[in-house]
């Protein structure tokens, strides 16, 4: 007796026989296909959304902040005790910059990823993505003013508050330049040849790129001058509520190497000349909201779906008509059984 039988031949899902159903290969291989074009184009979308629609936009610039930071970090070829540095704007305020900065002595070595002696050479904006990944504020580690120990190269780092106007960031050797009764450095002392690892304005954020980072120059002279121009753009991005403010700026390089020196001539330094421009620039990312965004993306799909299943039956037809049914349906006949069963 088979107490089971009831159960076994209860079945709350009927199943179409095994031997009715037909596999068919190229239909699971089109809906594998569609599968992978549609997470394809999902991504795509997403991605879309996420990157947003970049606007660049101009305005006056009406920040009232009157004072920001300039964030310097340079290694000069001469000794510490010969530099002399100082900031003069345009209202002839003089700020000494020796109050905010380090000196410390080391070697001088240009890293070798540095860019050396090149000048002028086209300077590219961050890109968005830069900006909001490599936007961490720093300060500069605190240092040992070691100016006399007597290394041949100076490191000099540090931020300064400047006021917002137009300015003048320099370096000099002591007893050049200024009227100052200082020892004058003999000639053969002087070397500016030196290496930037930093000049930013604004907030210090020590992994964003700008033009002066990573360069150096070196020169065979000993009197040799420096200028960099650099207009100042404020430049703020907006993404997803976050808003980050920088400053760029583009750059003019001009240098001069002398054979001698003449105090009316030829004063040899590195100088950072510096401007604001009164524009601002924002950087912003507009995105559709999100509800907005599911929902074409659920149109999307569905009109590919739909595209795709015609496109499938149109395809089939054609084959039809083209070769016969028989070709049509060729890897789709139904599959011979092994077992044979009654
Ligand atoms: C300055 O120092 C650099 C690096 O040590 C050297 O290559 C260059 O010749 C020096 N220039 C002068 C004028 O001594």
């Amino acid at each position: 007796m088979d107490k089971f039988r009831g159960i076994r031949s209860f079945d709350a899902f009927p199943k179409t026989d095994s031997q009715h159903t037909v596999r068919s290969r190229r239909g699971g291989a089109s809906t594998l296909f569609l599968v992978f074009i549609i997470l394809f184009m999902a991504y795509v979308e997403m991605g879309d959304w996420i990157d947003g629609q970049i606007n660049q936009t101009f305005s006056v610039d009406n920040a009232h902040e009157d004072v920001l930071p300039i964030n310097i970090d340079i290694v000069v070829a001469m000794p510490c005790s010969f530099i002399h540095t100082n900031i003069l704007d345009v209202t002839n305020d003089r700020t000494l910059a020796t109050d905010y900065l380090t000196f410390e002595g080391r070697t001088f070595v240009v890293p070798e990823a540095y860019l050396e002696n090149t000048a002028n050479r086209v300077i590219k904006t961050p890109e968005f993505d830069d900006i909001m990944r490599e936007s961490l504020v720093a300060e500069f580690r605190q240092g040992f003013d070691d100016p006399n120990s007597g290394a041949p190269a100076c490191h000099i780092f540090g931020t300064i508050p400047v006021t917002k106007v137009q300015g003048d960031f320099h370096i000099t050797a002591k007893g050049y330049g200024y009227r100052d009764f200082m020892a004058r450095i003999p000639v053969d002392g002087l070397n500016f040849s030196h290496v930037i690892n930093e000049f930013s304005f604004g907030d210090f954020y020590p992994y964003l790129d700008n033009p002066l980072d990573f360069t150096a120059k070196v020169s065979e002279n000993h009197v040799t001058s420096y200028r960099y121009f650099m207009p100042v753009v404020p430049t703020t991005y907006h993404r997803l509520g976050i808003e980050i403010d920088t400053y760029q700026y583009s750059l003019t390089e001009q240098e001069k190497h002398f054979e001698a020196y003449d105090s009316f001539a030829s004063t040899p330094g590195i100088h950072f000349k510096y401007d604001f421009e009164a524009l601002k620039l924002t950087i912003d990312d507009d995105r559709i909201p999100f509800f907005t965004f599911i929902v074409r993306l659920v149109t999307i799909l569905g009109g590919l779906i739909i595209c795709f299943n015609w496109l499938y039956r149109g395809l089939d037809k054609l084959l039809v008509l083209a070769f016969g049914k028989r070709f049509a349906s060729r890897g789709s006949e139904k599959p011979k059984s092994l077992l044979n069963d009654e």
